[in-house]
């Protein structure tokens, strides 16, 4: 399937900024030569040329932008047109200071940065609207334009008056009345409970900090609010021309927003990924890989890569260059998890601002002749070779993570255990590494979107802190079929609403696990407990639960503390399907063990049925497997058979030699 009909290819390109060039008539013309050169075919055009655009209050100027299209299309290059509220103008900002957003200490800002306006202000919201019209009316029909990139990367919240009366709003429509809330929001505690609407506020460090079920609905409201403003986006360009897809792009470990939420108001899912390289590149791709999984599955579909460094960043605190080798092996890897597109922030880097220094294709030199560039040009022409993948993003997956942003937030904003290092999305990924590490393909579903009969064999939910959208009877349902289930600590501990649930825990799962849990204790750093599995004894930190198995039988027991010879790992068979609990926070050598032992048991199949040495990944996308080499070492991988390796052409018989850094797309 693809995400972008006029132009069914794989993208390549980036964020393109001439509207900070349009002095320079002879640099906007090199660009389009150096983009073909560089084998770019799309660009992400306009998104902060806001005050370009529209240099005073109704006047547009689409002159530029009308040479700029016009040039790209002439060399075949396609537009990912961007909708510029990212950014306003000065200008609107000063005579409406209404669209300036207000922070948690109920500060109103002044002009400038980005990313920083009030979703709610209606002229705000008027302004954004009328220009997306006349974007929509002035380039919907032109052939160049495929993708609509809405705003860029939304990010946070405002608390001015009228965002205030629009929590009110939600929260009575969440609760109907204010009995209901206070009973909602355990008001009874430090006299909080309040006797009018008008009392309720945001929460705020200098206000209401300190209510997590308050905080998770503030999370709730924001991605309302979030969604809500994007929809009012779309709207404006789809009522002009409903046949481009819009999307907007989103980000690594971002929790402000339920981007399961969010993804339902686009039609393309896209994000920006910056791993930090050069450190433990294993650990950094286990991160983004995990992401590309995530992105893929918010809709289950396939997703983009909007953004990316071809060189290094600027805001990490140490920006380290790839090394030679890494900028293909990194871009391989979003394509290995599905995405149809690699793409960059950001063309050429500009003269000035505070991202003059941040990577780009083209440098301040303005040629062709770096090592950036050439290697840019390199996944250009791989992207080419990889062609025949582009239909077929292929992830079957038998095994689905169970990833709920309430329950994320929950943890976050729950004063208990390691306060404020609950280590949620952490442990998720040590989870995920175990199946990535060993070629096995993951779905993340959340507890609205997960289905008893969704096709998995093995269903992990690290962490499930709070139980919505009945998932209590979807596991349940689940196991009963013949499935098997895997929960860990801190799991059914509250509902929905944020309230504890009374009676025995993991709430409404006890029978099916077998266990209930009783104690929950947290470990100073440098402590551990332990357990033996498999012969081999792991440390288990952090955190950890005291259980009672009451069906269940142990599979491991703590080793030391009062808790010696108590269950940490146990199982119960359920109906068809069988149960396992880990009661703590295990190294993750545990959990690669245990997974890979009950993935073999279940028969559940790898990328490639081989041996791999650490370090090297092999993932699956239809019928090609991506083994990529993170091990910083030349590595040999012995081949179960003969392939072909796409990016090359070469057949690779027996062994594969992987140089540091190498990657191939094998085809049998
Ligand atoms: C992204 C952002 C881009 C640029 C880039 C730098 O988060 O969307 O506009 O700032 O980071 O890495
Ligand atoms: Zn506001």
């Amino acid at each position: 399937m693809t995400l972008t009909p006029r132009f069914p290819r794989f993208l390549h390109g980036g964020d393109y900024n001439p509207d900070q060039w349009l002095k320079y008539p002879e640099v906007l013309e090199e660009d389009v030569r150096l983009m073909r050169e560089a084998g770019v075919n799309c660009v992400s055009l306009g998104i902060f040329a806001w005050a370009q655009l529209e240099p005073e209050e109704g006047v547009y100027d689409f002159g530029w932008m009308d040479g700029v299209i016009n040039r790209l299309w002439a060399a075949g290059i396609r537009v990912d047109l961007a909708t510029p509220s990212g950014a306003r103008p000065a200008w609107l900002a000063q005579k409406y200071p209404e669209v300036l957003r207000v922070d948690e200490y109920f500060r109103r800002h002044h002009f400038g940065g980005r990313h920083n306006h009030c979703p709610s202000s209606p002229v705000f919201r008027e302004k954004v609207r009328a220009i997306d019209t006349a974007l929509a009316e002035r380039y919907a029909k032109h052939p160049a334009v495929i993708l609509w990139h809405i705003s860029n990367e939304f990010s946070g919240d405002c608390r001015c008056p009228l965002c205030q009366e629009r929590w009110r709003d939600f929260l009575r429509a969440r609760y109907g009345s204010l009995e209901a809330l206070n009973d909602h929001w355990w008001t009874g505690f430090w006299s909080m409970r309040y006797t009018d609407w008008a009392q309720v506020e945001s929460p705020s460090p200098i206000g209401q900090d300190a209510n997590p079920a308050m905080w998770v609905d503030w999370r709730r409201f924001s991605t309302q609010q979030c969604r809500d403003f994007i929809l009012m986006e779309k709207e404006a360009l789809h009522s002009v021309d409903p046949s481009i897809p819009v999307t907007v792009n989103m980000m690594q470990r971002f929790e402000d927003y339920d981007y399961f939420d969010l993804a339902e108001a686009v039609d393309v899912v896209s994000w920006d990924s910056y791993p930090a390289w050069g450190q433990d590149d294993l650990r950094a791709a286990s991160e983004h890989a995990m992401t590309h999984d995530l992105m893929r599955s918010l809709k289950d579909r396939p997703f983009l890569l909007m953004e990316s460094t071809p060189s290094l960043v600027n805001w990490h605190s140490v920006n380290k260059i790839k090394r030679p080798g890494m900028h293909l092996l990194s871009s391989m890897l979003p394509l290995a998890h599905g995405a149809q597109s690699v793409m960059y922030f950001q063309w050429r880097k500009g003269r000035g601002g505070s991202e003059m220094f941040h990577g780009a294709v083209v440098g301040h030199d303005g040629t062709d002749r770096t090592r950036t560039f050439r290697e840019v040009a390199e996944v250009g022409r791989a992207l080419g070779r990889l062609a025949p993948l582009y239909e077929n993003p292929g992830r079957e997956a038998r095994v689905c993570i169970l990833f709920d942003y309430p329950t994320w937030w929950a943890l976050d904003y729950a004063q208990m255990g390691r306060r404020g290092a609950m280590h949620f999305c952490d442990t998720v990924n040590a989870f995920y590494r175990a199946f990535w590490e060993h070629g096995i393909t993951v779905d993340f579903r959340d507890s609205r979107h997960f289905r008893a009969d969704g096709g998995y064999s093995l269903v992990v939910a690290p962490m499930l802190f709070m139980l919505r959208d009945g998932i209590e009877e979807k596991l349940r349902a689940f196991v009963a079929q013949g499935g098997t289930l895997v929960m860990t600590l801190c799991s059914g501990v509250i509902g929905e609403d944020g309230l504890a649930w009374t009676g025995d825990i993991p709430h409404g799962l006890t029978d099916v696990l077998g266990i209930c849990a009783e104690e929950f204790d947290t470990l100073y750093d440098g402590e551990a407990n332990h357990l033996t599995f498999g012969g081999r004894r792991y440390a288990l930190t952090e955190m950890c639960e005291r259980i009672r198995a009451e069906g269940a039988e142990t599979l491991a027991a703590y080793e030391e503390d009062y808790v010696a010879g108590t269950p940490c790992l146990t199982r119960h068979a359920f109906g068809a399907g069988q149960a396992f609990y880990l009661a703590a926070l295990a190294e993750e050598p545990f959990l690669h063990a245990f997974f890979r032992a009950l993935a073999g048991e279940l028969g559940i199949p790898r990328a490639l049925d081989a041996d791999l040495p650490h370090g090297v990944i092999a993932q699956k996308r239809g019928d090609a497997v991506f083994l990529q080499n993170y091990s910083g070492e030349a590595q040999t991988v012995a081949l179960p058979g003969t392939f072909t390796d796409l990016l090359t052409g070469e057949t690779v018989a027996g062994t594969a030699g992987l140089a540091p850094r190498g990657v191939m797309v094998l085809v049998s």
